[in-house]
């Protein structure tokens, strides 16, 4: 009679492979980029969004599961660009103190800031690189 079992070493490199892509940490960014992201946080946003990412009530808004955050790429960049003062509910909570921009950051530095965002205060987004940054400022600086 002919063997038609599977070697056991396939089935073990199978569930290995599995497990591993079954890791929830696989799709965090480089720690180098989570430290630099968080340095930039500290200094630029921290003081109205606060260290815990959960903001001032009914002054600024939390940065925890927002639809800005966890949205399009380019809103989130454009946020921060630009600045924001549109009047925003979140949680049912409404804020509308205007956001100053943050164009003096460079496209290294805001990507690296908003990827640590996106994965921080219980969010999981993916990373915004610095080419991505650089598009929405050269659009911004058409006007548009
Ligand atoms: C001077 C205070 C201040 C600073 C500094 C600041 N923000 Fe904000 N931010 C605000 C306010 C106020 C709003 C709400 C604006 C509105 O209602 O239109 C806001 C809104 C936002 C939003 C969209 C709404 C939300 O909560 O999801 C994002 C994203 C955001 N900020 C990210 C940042 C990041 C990243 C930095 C640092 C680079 C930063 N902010 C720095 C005050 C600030």
């Amino acid at each position: 009679m002919r063997r038609r079992l599977i070697p056991v070493n396939v089935v073990i490199a199978a569930l290995l492979f599995i497990l591993l892509s079954l890791d929830p940490d696989q799709t965090k960014p480089p720690k180098a980029v989570m430290d630099r992201g968080k340095v930039i946080y500290d200094k630029e946003c921290l003081s109205c969004h606060q260290a815990d990412g959960l903001g001032v009530q009914g002054m600024n808004p939390p940065l925890a599961k927002t639809k800005w955050v966890l949205g399009p790429k380019k809103q989130m960049i454009h946020i921060v660009l630009k600045g924001f003062s549109d009047p925003i509910e979140i949680n049912g909570e409404s804020f509308e103190n205007p956001m100053p921009p943050h164009h003096h950051l460079n496209d290294q530095e805001i990507s690296d800031v908003l990827t640590y965002v996106r994965n921080s205060f219980g969010n999981n987004a993916k990373p915004i690189t610095p080419a991505e940054v650089k598009k929405v400022r050269a659009a911004i600086a058409k006007g548009k």
